[in-house]
């Protein structure tokens, strides 16, 4: 209580601290914007998470490292995502949006073996989602799409609107199908795993 430092222990303060560094290094000259990006959901996951009872530090952490490998090159990233055997089921140049959350899942725990595993899932599932996300996925999957630097559209504001009001589940699912609208209304592919889990959660909110 009337920490400083927030909610957090000595040694998480540092471990942040470090994170941060390291992103900074490595997309600080690359990729400032993103760079920014990933400070600002980080800062918005762990707000969602106090808001929500999850974990604030985890979901800081995953925040901070959930775009790590957005500044990997376009034919890097599908040559390691193959080395790594990672299978969408379609041809991997057409899910090259959604690589770079699974490839650093895969990645990243032999960089900071330190970090629980849900951290590493929540990264993996920032892009597609899941028909099982846990508050902590959640948590990092809105913060990605609401954090406040990201310039919003009606369905983004209507999100943002939400917090604090709705449930985390109900704000998943906004931010959800929110970006599979943004998909359709720019024509781009949909990859169907999405709509998959897009009609499996359709029947399990309806009870079905
Ligand atoms: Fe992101």
């Amino acid at each position: 209580m009337g920490n400083p430092d927030g909610p957090y222990s000595f040694e998480q303060r540092l471990e942040i601290d470090r994170l941060e560094r390291d992103l900074v290094e490595r997309m600080g000259e690359a990729n400032p914007k993103r760079l920014a990006h990933s400070l600002s959901v980080a800062r918005t996951a762990e707000e969602l998470a106090i808001t929500y009872g999850v974990d604030p530090y985890l979901a800081r952490v995953a925040g901070i490292l959930h775009d790590w490998d957005k500044v990997v090159p376009r034919d890097e990233l599908m040559s390691r995502a193959k080395a790594l055997d990672i299978d969408f089921g379609v041809d991997l140049a057409l899910v090259e949006p959604l690589l770079h959350g699974v490839v650093a899942a895969r990645e990243l725990p032999e960089v900071y073996p330190e970090l629980p595993s849900e951290v590493f899932q929540a990264i993996e599932r920032h892009t597609i989602g899941a028909c099982d996300m846990t508050s902590l996925d959640a948590v990092v999957f809105v913060a990605d799409g609401i954090e406040p630097l990201r310039t919003g559209t009606i369905g983004i504001q209507e999100t943002r609107d939400m917090v604090g009001k709705a449930s985390l589940d109900e704000l998943f699912w906004n931010s959800f199908v929110g970006g599979i609208s943004y998909v359709l209304d720019t024509r781009r592919y949909l990859y169907p795993g999405t709509v998959e889990i897009y009609n499996e959660l359709v029947l399990r909110r309806s009870g079905r």
